[in-house]
């Protein structure tokens, strides 16, 4: 009898991504088949993310609960970026744990698997060009991974060092693995990296200079490929080439994940982020001019250390410039081995949660706006998502969330929607009879 894996997967879509290549060893190699209670499984696994503090702190309470509560003789192990950070200090805080697996060392995992203790934490280890088992969450969407680790040194982030340096998968095997993926289904591919838009930096072996765009070029040749997502680009590289690409090329879909983290040039100086504010609003509006439609999504920071109310200020000009269609929005967490952990010029607390409320309030009514304005719009839907009150959800190119009444026979088909009723996260729609 196979045995069961349960795994609880945090943080980003790269760790959503290594989990299904977790998943896929350990089905393949180890006759592992899942379970969604944790309770009956054999193995549990919590693949952690370290970006902000509070995760990192509800780990441990977490393992406790696992613990407590698994079947006898069930194994616990800890994979993802936490487990990069904190290696064996994980075992010797909660010594019930099995392995300790670090996000750059997802293939280790039939290995770890059979030595007790293990930890495998190495953070210049390569496996930009291991071919994982096929296993994909959904049927409809691919995710696939184009680049592992990060070049960038913002000062706030600790990815750099749970990921280690960057370097690009080589074209053929993520062209591969979209081919491989659209024969069997998916329509829609969703590149991952934490720094997409610099592809081809950087790869292990001999390769052909090559760019993100030359990359896009290449997956949209793909026949029976409809759509084409990424995350993240990073605003530095949005050169000309890269957003003609992005406004010409029919598969890639229209929303631009385009993260700000401040609006204060000054801060974003401090941040190491290597942009200005006017670099940045440039960036947009001739994305905006470029490509009728489109919807921009960011990432801010607030409260970083030394940002003065001026710096806030100018976040708020941005946002209210912008017309983000879709913000999140964190408060400053310092984080071990980042540069900006030892910065002296701390936020109050008080003043962090205000300016962050400050700035939801905004984006709330922007967004109010916004999705008032869909109403009796028509966008095309790819859909995806069986829902439990007798609707089924997609979403349109440009990344707003759709759903229409519906069963199962609407999933992994494009139609026609007109919003019918809008709200701040799910329009919902009907379907236009062609
Ligand atoms: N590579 C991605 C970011 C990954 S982290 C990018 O550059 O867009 C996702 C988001 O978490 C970041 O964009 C940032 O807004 C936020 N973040 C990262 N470190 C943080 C920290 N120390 N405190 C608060 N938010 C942070
Ligand atoms: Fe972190 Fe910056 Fe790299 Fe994004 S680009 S993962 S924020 S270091
Ligand atoms: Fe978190 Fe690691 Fe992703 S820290 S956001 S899981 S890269």
């Amino acid at each position: 009898m196979s045995r069961k894996l349960f795994i609880e997967t945090l943080g980003c879509a790269m760790n959503v991504r290594d989990s299904e290549h977790i998943i896929a060893e350990l089905k393949e190699s180890e006759d592992y088949t899942l379970t969604q209670n944790a309770k009956e499984a054999d193995l549990i696994l919590i693949n952690t993310c370290s970006v902000r503090e509070k995760p990192v702190q509800k780990l441990f309470s977490e393992l406790g609960a696992f613990n407590k509560n698994k079947k006898e003789g069930a194994r616990i192990g800890v994979c993802g970026c936490t487990a990069s950070h904190l290696g064996e200090e994980i075992i010797k805080r909660a010594p019930y744990v099995s392995f300790v697996l670090g996000a750059r060392n997802v293939s280790k995992i039939g290995d770890v698997l059979h030595r007790d203790k293990a930890v495998e934490t190495e953070i210049d280890y390569d496996e930009s060009e291991y071919a994982f088992k096929d296993f994909r969450s959904s049927p409809y969407k691919a995710y696939i991974n184009i680049s592992i680790g990060c070049d960038k040194q913002c000062t706030y982030c600790i990815v750099p060092k749970t990921r280690g340096e960057e370097i690009s998968i080589p074209a053929e095997l993520i062209i591969n693995e979209a081919r491989r993926a659209v024969e069997s289904g998916a329509k829609e591919v969703f590149l991952l990296g934490q720094n997409v838009n610099n592809y081809g930096r950087r790869f292990s072996g001999e390769h052909p200079k090559t760019s993100f765009t030359q990359l896009l070029q290449e997956v949209s040749k793909i026949d029976g490929l409809k759509r084409i997502r990424f995350t993240s680009p990073h605003p530095l590289h949005m050169d000309d080439e890269f957003i003609e690409e992005f406004a010409t090329n029919d598969k890639i879909c229209k929303s631009m994940h385009m993260p700000l983290q401040s609006g204060s040039t000054d801060l974003l100086k401090a941040m190491k982020r290597g942009y200005t504010k006017e670099w940045f609003l440039n960036r947009v509006a001739k994305l905006r001019s470029m490509v009728p439609g489109v919807t921009v999504s960011t990432d801010v920071i607030v409260a970083f250390p030394g940002e003065s109310e001026e710096d806030f200020e100018e976040t708020l000009d941005v946002a209210r410039e912008v017309k983000f269609e879709q913000m999140f929005s964190f408060k400053y967490s310092p984080r071990p081995l980042t540069e900006a952990a030892e910065y002296e010029d701390f936020i109050d607390p008080e003043v962090a949660s205000r300016r962050l409320s400050t700035l939801q309030k905004m984006q709330d009514s922007i967004l109010d706006e916004i999705t008032e304005g869909y109403l009796g719009k028509v966008f095309e839907v790819y859909f995806e998502e069986l829902r439990p009150d007798g609707y089924v959800a997609g979403r349109s190119g440009s990344n707003v969330m759709i759903k229409v009444k519906g069963s199962e026979e609407l999933l992994g088909k494009f139609f026609d929607v007109k919003i019918i009723k809008t709200a701040r996260m799910v329009q919902i729609g009907e379907i236009i009879e062609p």
